[in-house]
């Protein structure tokens, strides 16, 4: 079981200057000089505190919205239908390439902004809904914008291999993502790349030629693998060092215990089965019980997923995966920033690491997954810096 390092009455020192946590304990232990005179405190009695949330897998940059699917969806027809009908991720690919990088700036940070109302101080991004490079870079782009301006940690991921293109000569555009890599790379653009590997997308022969491009680049690997059935992703992405492996409902046996005896984060992304009432939640529980280290990320998208808060997937994951609340906090803070190779800076409250703090307005802990669509977090500090204070935004 998830150990949270459980403290009462405790103290949080934060140091402005760096914006980091200088102190972090008991509160009969604050060291006497910690406080200058007229410091600002914030009382947080009879709440809990907790590192901001990590969304490691998100794809919050695209143009349009596709509200009509949601609704026809609910009515019955299949997202498999709706695609085939030229909806799908091929509406958000047509409205994102309409779109300037200014409008999808601007949208991804309104939505940005919710994800923080929500608790979340670090988010990553995938590009993916150009799929051709100039729409791909684009957004890469309005991603760095948002990272130069937004107080959060963003982290940027190159996802050209998201789908092929309509009409596509599937050799050609493998070819054309694995020479995309390296310009990206050297451009600062991205610090990882995604690769979806699915009977109806990029196969394992097309995904290594990719790979083969990414490892001389910088960037860590990452995959959407094993969502709906075993394609066997968990094991061979396990085996090439992916950083993370993610959503995984039809992980095998034999891929879990890969993943329980490799470096790779499983990330578990149950929005999606919710939002689409189709798959199969992951076998979190029969994950974590052989060792892998499970995240939970939100994979917010237009289509599959139109979800900003992780408290909500930890409680998609409770009621569906058998996960704990340690485990859904774990999975939401110091996993997660291991898949985003960032847990040595943010995902615990310890000294030296980054001051994204949550106050949740409840008394126990438990309670952050047991209440439904009412607003918990109070407050939001990224580096130490309020964006949302007694349940206002304060940027
Ligand atoms: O590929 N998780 C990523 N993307 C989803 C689809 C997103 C969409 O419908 O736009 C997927 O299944
Ligand atoms: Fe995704």
């Amino acid at each position: 079981m998830a150990q949270l390092g459980l403290l009462e009455r405790a103290a949080l020192g934060i140091d402005l200057a760096t914006g980091t946590i200088e102190f972090a304990g008991p509160w009969e232990a604050v060291p006497r000089d910690a406080m200058a005179p007229g410091c600002p405190v914030i009382d947080a009695s009879g709440c809990v505190v907790l590192p901001g949330f990590v969304d490691s897998h998100t794809h919050l940059v695209y143009g349009g919205c596709r509200a009509d699917e949601f609704h026809r969806r609910c009515r019955g027809e299949s997202y498999q239908q709706i695609a085939e009908a030229g909806g799908g991720i091929l509406s958000s690919v047509k409205a994102t390439r309409a779109a300037s990088g200014e409008e999808l700036e601007a949208a991804a940070r309104q939505r940005l902004h919710c994800f923080y109302s929500a608790g979340t101080t670090t988010v990553e991004i995938k590009s993916g809904y150009g799929l051709e490079q100039g729409t791909e870079i684009r957004m890469l782009e309005a991603i760095s914008r948002l990272r130069e301006t937004e107080p959060a940690i963003i982290c940027a991921t190159y996802m050209g291999a998201h789908a092929f293109p309509p009409g596509a000569d599937r050799t050609a555009y493998t070819e054309e993502v694995a020479a995309a890599l390296s310009r990206i790379d050297e451009d600062g653009l991205a610090d990882f790349y995604d690769i979806f590997v699915d009977p109806l997308a990029f196969g394992q022969a097309e995904a290594e030629k990719i790979i083969a491009a990414g490892r001389r680049t910088g960037m860590g690997l990452k995959l959407h693998g094993d969502e709906f059935g075993d394609d066997g992703t968990a094991a061979w992405g396990a085996a090439l060092g992916a950083v993370s492996i993610d959503h995984l409902g039809g992980i095998s046996d034999a891929g879990i215990e890969a993943l329980a005896h490799s470096n790779s984060i499983a990330t578990l992304l149950p929005g999606t089965m919710f939002f689409t009432r189709h798959g199969s939640y992951a076998p979190a529980r029969r994950m974590i019980d052989a060792g892998c280290a499970v995240a939970l990320a939100t994979d917010h998208n237009p289509g599959s997923s139109m979800l900003y808060s992780l408290p909500f997937v930890m409680t998609l994951a409770a009621l569906n995966m058998g996960m704990s609340p340690e485990e859904c906090i774990t999975a939401a803070t110091i996993n997660g920033a291991h898949a985003l190779q960032l847990g040595s800076i943010t995902g615990s409250l310890e000294p030296g690491k980054r001051a994204d703090v949550v106050i949740a307005a409840v008394p126990d802990y438990r309670e952050l997954a047991y209440h439904v669509g009412r607003d918990l977090i109070r407050d939001v500090f990224i580096r130490g810096r309020a964006v949302k204070r007694k349940g206002l935004p304060a940027v």
